[in-house]
């Protein structure tokens, strides 16, 4: 496995960068938008294609990468169901996995120090995001924070996990990379109490001043959607309810990109053909599933997926590669749930 360890030390964020291989599809949790270009070299020289871009919960403390990380190379943005961003393509809930190639890891919602804060487990070790930080925990007193929702967070998922498992928070202060959920439970002073009416009381006596890139950050971090104003401009975005009039006509061909995972949860546009988002490129391609599906027939392409994010980057890949009848769903399925469309279940 590749697993790189990065840290900002405007904010003291830890940034991770995991793969299963040299060549392979890699996922970032928690990037810093300084430091996109550092990633991406990171990520050229280790020979990798970034498919992925997950934030643990929205950062008070600095910018994501998120957004800039999609647009240089059209990865998928992913955070938790309950985020507060515009848009990002791709949220998870709990009990739901985050993958690529090589890697799956357990979403945990834990929420505490904001309510959209979640830790992916794999097997060996557990990004905490600010829930649980070495020898600390993250503050709970702004953002929908809740003492008592992060004590529960706490000792009620992540302290259940076996004492071995490595802990990497989003953050550190003094200098501490790692630590062990053993470690913690038997080590971290705010750990070391008999209740949680005694932990609320411990995290309402901290007063800390608000982060100086709070005002900032906050509000650019809930506007991490792509512009898709100008696939709209040039006529490439079919709105959730013109897309339900043109349900099996022969001339539309509904494309799902989303993950396998995601259509079994959420269910599929009837008839639709499923052609995941990863696959884009080579599906694209001479010789490609989609490549041939445009020559067979003059249909129009209509792209859907969770939000209408990923189907927007699909647009424009597809119009790149001459497939000039392709269109897609504007907001996406989720968008399609709000004006009624169908669903059926993925076959
Ligand atoms: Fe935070």
């Amino acid at each position: 496995m590749i697993f790189r360890q990065l840290f900002d030390q405007t904010s003291g964020t830890y940034s991770y960068l995991l793969a299963s291989r040299r060549g392979g599809e890699a996922l970032i949790i928690d990037p810093v938008l300084e430091k996109v270009e550092r990633y991406l070299q990171l990520i050229r020289e280790l020979d990798l294609k970034l498919v992925k871009a997950v934030d643990t919960h929205l950062h008070a403390d600095h910018i994501t990468g998120l957004g800039a990380l999609r647009d240089r190379t059209h990865c998928i943005t992913v955070m938790g169901e309950r985020t507060k961003a515009d848009v990002v393509s791709m949220r998870l809930a709990e009990g739901d996995k985050l993958q690529i190639e090589g890697v799956a890891l357990d979403v945990l919602y834990t929420p505490g120090h904001t309510d959209d804060s979640y830790s992916f487990r794999m097997a060996d070790r557990v990004f905490t995001g600010d829930t649980l930080l070495i020898r600390g925990t993250g503050r709970t007193d702004f953002q929908n924070g809740d003492a008592r929702a992060q004590y529960d967070s706490i000792f009620g998922k992540l302290l259940k996990l076996p004492d071995e498992t490595l802990v990497y928070p989003a953050h550190d202060y003094k200098g501490d990379t790692v630590s062990t959920i053993g470690e913690e439970r038997a080590c971290n002073p705010r750990l070391q109490v008999k209740s949680v009416d005694e932990y609320v009381a411990l995290m309402a006596s901290l007063h800390l001043p608000n982060p100086k890139m709070m005002d900032v950050a906050v509000p650019a971090n809930m506007r991490v959607g792509m512009a898709q104003d100008e696939i709209a401009r040039r006529g490439w975005s079919v709105s959730a309810v013109q897309a339900q009039a043109l349900v099996g006509r022969p001339d539309t061909a509904f494309i799902d990109l989303r993950e396998r995972s995601e259509r079994a949860k959420h269910g599929v546009i009837p008839g639709s053909l499923h052609a995941p988002y990863p696959d884009l490129q080579d599906n694209l391609r001479a010789g490609g599933m989609l490549h041939a599906l445009a020559a067979a027939a003059p249909k129009r392409m209509l792209f859907y997926c969770a939000f209408g994010e990923r189907s927007a980057m699909a647009v424009q890949a597809a119009q790149d590669a001459g497939l000039a009848s392709a269109c897609h769903l504007q907001g996406g399925i989720d968008a399609w749930e709000k004006a009624d469309g169908a669903l059926v279940s993925a076959a």
